[in-house]
């Protein structure tokens, strides 16, 4: 086997997504495998630089992870003809400038969502990207996620008949930080850092509706920010400016209507930290991140409304296991491996800048909603 390199300056891998998900369970993980293995004889090895503000951290988790390569110099990295794919998992407010100046290097690019922090922004990215000739890709990894896997397996089988309705509850409770630290970093609680609920993940509602359902055709959201105060990390407290909870109606290509309530101000009484249920003609599904239970409509019970008697039947008990009848890798893995796949050889790759403006497209509109009070269309975008 030849080994064709690819080397990738990573942004961001101080941080959560960057380090665990992007560097250790994809990029360090695709090594452990020996590679990818592109099918024609050669093996495509991926071989990171570490890119970031303070060089300490850097040094830090190249010595822990055996690597040789880091830079807090951007410019000199982009500068660099032997760096092939400019990777972004920086705080969303920081990203546009880096992704337009590596478009204008050259290099291909991979990003973590939101593209930008506006639909101007996220356009623009995706059309000098088209018009520099460059690969780009969005991370888009709850697509990949197993529970949505087998979600789309049966949509695929035709399990639903005509499908209804997507019910999606996500969210868990993020500690103020005062008592308890929050498990999130803060700027994800200030707007003026780029922070917010709707920010953060009505891009992955857009992709999953879209990619599983069909194209949002209007959004009608009502925003909150119900913790007013929060404490950062160094325990100094601080006004939420940003949104921390989000009640969102979608109405979808083929009437299906999506409403999706998404929170870091719930406590979690389900299965799954996010989890949607579909209702269709002939069956339903509840899917998660890893599980996904049905219940067709031949096996459907037929309760009667009595409030004046206690529950006869377990409902959930009543509902059919879907077997994974596959091995599930990373979903962030999985993605990155299908990136890369394109870079080395052109094969086909649909999550890009123009499907990451859609994201920002929808956030922006679902946030003109919660302040206005008003449903808006979404209109379809272009190159
Ligand atoms: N795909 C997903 O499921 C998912 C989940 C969480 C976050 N994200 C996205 O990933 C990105 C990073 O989120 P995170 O939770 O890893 O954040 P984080 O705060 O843990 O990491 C942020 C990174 O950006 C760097 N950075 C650059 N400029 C900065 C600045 N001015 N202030 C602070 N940090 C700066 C930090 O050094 C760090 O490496 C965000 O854009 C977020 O929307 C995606």
């Amino acid at each position: 086997m030849t080994r064709k390199t690819v080397r990738i300056a990573m942004n961001g891998v101080t941080g959560r997504m960057g380090y665990r998900q992007h560097l250790v369970r994809s990029i360090l993980a695709i090594r452990e495998e020996g590679g990818i293995d592109l099918g024609d004889g050669s093996v495509l090895w991926p071989e990171p630089v570490l890119v970031g503000r303070r060089e300490q951290a850097l040094k830090a988790i190249a010595e822990r992870h055996g690597l040789d390569s880091w830079t807090t110099d951007l410019d000199a990295v982009l500068a660099d003809e032997s760096i092939d794919v400019y990777f972004d998992s920086q705080v969303t407010s920081a990203r546009e400038e880096a992704l337009k100046k590596a478009i204008a290097a050259g290099k291909h690019l991979y990003t973590e969502k939101p593209t930008a922090t506006g639909l101007d922004g996220a356009l623009e990215l995706a059309r000098s990207a088209q018009a520099a000739g460059v690969k780009h890709g969005v991370v888009q990894d709850k697509l990949f996620l197993p529970g949505l896997l087998k979600l789309k397996r049966l949509i695929d089988g035709g399990f639903f008949g005509r499908i209804l309705s997507v019910r999606g509850e996500f969210g868990y409770w993020v500690f103020e930080g005062d008592w308890q630290e929050a498990q999130r970093p803060s700027w994800n609680y200030r707007a003026e850092d780029g922070g917010g609920i709707v920010v953060d993940m009505f891009p992955h509602w857009e992709y999953v509706l879209h990619g599983l359902f069909g194209r949002v055709r209007t959004v009608q959201a009502h925003a909150a920010t119900h913790i007013p105060q929060r404490w950062d990390e160094r325990r100094k407290p601080y006004d939420a400016t940003a949104d921390d909870s989000a009640y969102g109606i979608f109405e979808l290509e083929g009437g299906i209507v999506a409403q999706i309530n998404s929170s870091w101000a719930v406590r979690v009484n389900r299965d799954e930290l996010v989890e949607f249920q579909v209702d269709g003609t002939e069956g339903s599904a509840v899917a998660g991140l890893r599980r996904c239970r049905v219940q067709h409509r031949s096996a459907t019970p037929k309760p009667v409304w009595n409030p004046d008697l206690p529950a006869t039947e377990t409902f959930r008990d009543q509902w059919q296991e879907v077997p994974d009848n596959e091995e599930f890798d990373n979903g962030f893995k999985s993605q990155w491996e299908l990136f890369l796949r394109h870079v080395a050889t052109g094969a086909p790759y649909d999550w890009d800048l123009l499907a990451g403006a859609r994201g920002v497209q929808l956030a922006e509109l679902g946030l003109r909603s919660s302040t206005e009070g008003r449903r808006f269309d979404v209109p379809e975008l272009s190159l």
